[in-house]
């Protein structure tokens, strides 16, 4: 990541936390861990909140996550602080829109129940109707929140003859949509029409349980639903219920809440339900980039130049 001559003389100048080199199992094992950086590289799973910043105290410069989301980080309280923020946008669009539909097709055709049947005896004779599933072709396809990775699901689906691509947004994105001809609809619209709905929108208080049973209720009873951004933007609840009852017919979840999903939480219990445990992003290369990329925006900030990839707070 940082090559050992750069760590070192950087940490003549600077304390920093790298979170690659040295994983935290807990947060109060970070908190303590955290005095007197200059400056933080974190995952994910590391909560950057105020007691955190409180604990890391007044050298604290920068935070680079290596992630594109960046609900673990407390904004407001970064900003107060004059602390600034890289993160890692752009390099791993192709890598989680490859896994959004790779996880969309073993949820409609089934691939999962498919290959523990086939494994577990029960192949028997070949049967008309047994384990169908729903297929891409004719298709109308829905967007939660359409950004970078959106587009590039959209522009891997569209091979697959998809009719329609349409999305919702806090506001129509015409440059965006433009690019894979997607018609911008409303929330309930969208509910209505997907046959797929894929949710790519970043987990804020806005959209912190917004799929949830008044979507459900709306989706189509073959409709599959699929989410690879945040596992706050899905009340559990009410997705177990629109599964179980087959109100919708699947869903793919790579994330969840809370992540690890325990392995007794009832969603696993569901054959119409495909968990994976927060891997979208999870090739060599897109973690090479990943943390690569978070490492430069943590030694720019450090040296107080641009970063590659600043949030603008
Ligand atoms: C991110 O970077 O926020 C993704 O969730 C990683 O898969």
């Amino acid at each position: 990541l940082i090559e050992s001559n750069t760590r070192k003389s950087l940490n003549c100048f600077f304390h920093i936390f790298l979170s690659l080199i040295q994983p935290t199992q807990s947060q109060v094992e970070l908190l303590k861990k955290v005095k007197g950086c200059d400056g933080i590289l974190c995952v994910l799973t590391e909560k950057i909140d105020a007691q955190l910043l409180e604990a890391a105290g007044p050298n604290l410069k920068v935070v680079s996550t290596m992630s594109v989301g960046f609900d673990h980080l407390s904004l407001d309280e970064l900003k107060k602080r004059g602390i600034r923020v890289g993160y890692t946008p752009d390099v791993l669009t192709d890598c989680v829109a490859e896994l959004t539909v790779a996880l969309l097709l073993a949820t409609s055709r089934r691939l999962i129940e498919a290959t523990h049947e086939a494994k577990t005896g029960g192949w028997g004779t070949w049967r008309t109707l047994w384990l169908c599933g729903h297929e891409l072709a004719n298709s109308t396809v829905g967007i939660l929140g359409l950004g970078r990775i959106g587009v590039a699901i959209a522009e891997r689906l569209k091979p697959f003859k998809v009719k329609k691509f349409i999305y919702t947004d806090v506001a129509p994105r015409p440059e965006l949509a433009n690019m894979i001809e997607a018609e911008y609809v409303s929330f309930d619209e969208l509910a209505k029409q997907s046959d797929f709905l894929a949710v790519c929108c970043a987990l804020t208080p806005e959209t912190h349980g917004i799929c949830n049973w008044n979507l459900f209720s709306k989706m189509k009873k073959n409709a599959i639903f699929i989410n690879t951004s945040r596992g706050g933007v899905v009340n559990q609840e009410d997705l177990y219920e629109a599964l179980s009852t087959g109100l919708i017919a699947g869903a793919g979840l790579d994330v969840t809440t809370p992540e690890p999903l325990p392995t007794h939480h009832p969603l696993f219990t569901l054959k119409n339900c495909v968990i994976l445990p927060h891997i979208a992003s999870a090739s060599y290369t897109t973690r090479n980039a990943m943390s690569a990329l978070a490492a430069n925006n943590l030694l720019a900030g450090l040296r107080g130049e641009p970063m590659p990839k600043e949030l603008k707070l």
